[in-house]
């Protein structure tokens, strides 16, 4: 078990030389740290298209599971806010900048026509469903979205959200907070405690007009790489052939 003070500067170090998370105060100067086709994405849920009263959200696209990356950073920047300025505190960096760099270098590509789903194709890239790196990507987001879902962090969402699932190994994936839920209890709960930590967090102090929560950094850390590596525990079995 690492100590969970070391678990940052693994990840950083693992996708950055320098272990620094980005300012996103210089986003639009060509700072290339952030995931691809960041600028191209509010963070807002309302930029997912409606159908039949359904927020629909294809988890095999590349800019719908950035979306849900610039979601989850907006919605929890307050508690992170004495961690860093501009919000570079935000724990969920971590997971938002491997994202991006999976992406960069060709993880989400089909095997073995690594021209297809590619980098190249841009905002409109899909993720390969044969790719092992987007199969666990999956899990990975799913877990922190639908456990957000769940646990209401996200507030109350104006409609429902659908996941629109694929035949391809239709088994391999829940596709639905029900589903994850009854399939994988175990992420689904440590999503939820990870979510409850923050929501349960109080404001202590207002440093230049910004609220300050009494976000314990480690604890914090924890509790989010816990539902990482819940996701990666199921998922990695899954794709071991591939
Ligand atoms: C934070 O971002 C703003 C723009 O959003 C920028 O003007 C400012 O310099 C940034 N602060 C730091 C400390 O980088
Ligand atoms: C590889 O994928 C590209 C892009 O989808 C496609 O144009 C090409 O025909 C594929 N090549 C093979 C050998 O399937």
């Amino acid at each position: 078990m690492w100590s969970s003070s070391v678990i940052p500067t693994f990840l950083f170090l693992s996708v950055f030389p320098v272990g620094l998370a980005p300012d996103p105060g210089s986003t639009t100067q060509g700072n290339d740290i952030y995931p691809p086709f960041w600028d191209q994405t509010d963070g807002d849920i309302a930029e997912f298209p409606v159908q039949n009263n359904k927020i629909i959200v294809d988890l095999w696209k590349y800019m719908d599971r950035l979306r849900i990356y610039k979601i989850l950073i907006r919605e929890s920047n307050k508690y992170f806010a004495s961690f860093g300025k501009n919000n570079t505190g935000n724990v969920f960096w971590a997971l938002t900048l491997l994202y991006g760099r999976l992406f960069e270098t060709g993880r989400f590509s089909e095997p073995p026509n690594s021209s297809r789903c590619a980098y190249e194709s841009g905002v409109s890239s899909c993720i390969s469903i044969n790719s092992a790196w987007g199969g666990i990507s999956f899990y990975v987001v799913i877990a922190y979205f639908l456990g957000a879902i769940e646990s209401e962090f996200l507030g109350n969402l104006p409609y429902e959200v659908e996941l629109l699932p694929r035949e391809e190994y239709r088994s391999n994936f829940c596709y639905s907070v029900e589903e994850c839920r009854a399939a994988y209890p175990q992420i689904m709960d440590i999503a939820n405690r990870f979510y409850k930590y923050l929501q349960s967090r109080k404001i202590v102090s207002t440093t230049g007009g910004i609220p300050q929560y009494d976000t314990d950094e480690d604890t914090a850390i924890f509790k989010m790489w816990a539902a990482h590596q819940a996701a990666i525990d199921v998922a990695k079995p899954k794709f071991s052939d591939v």
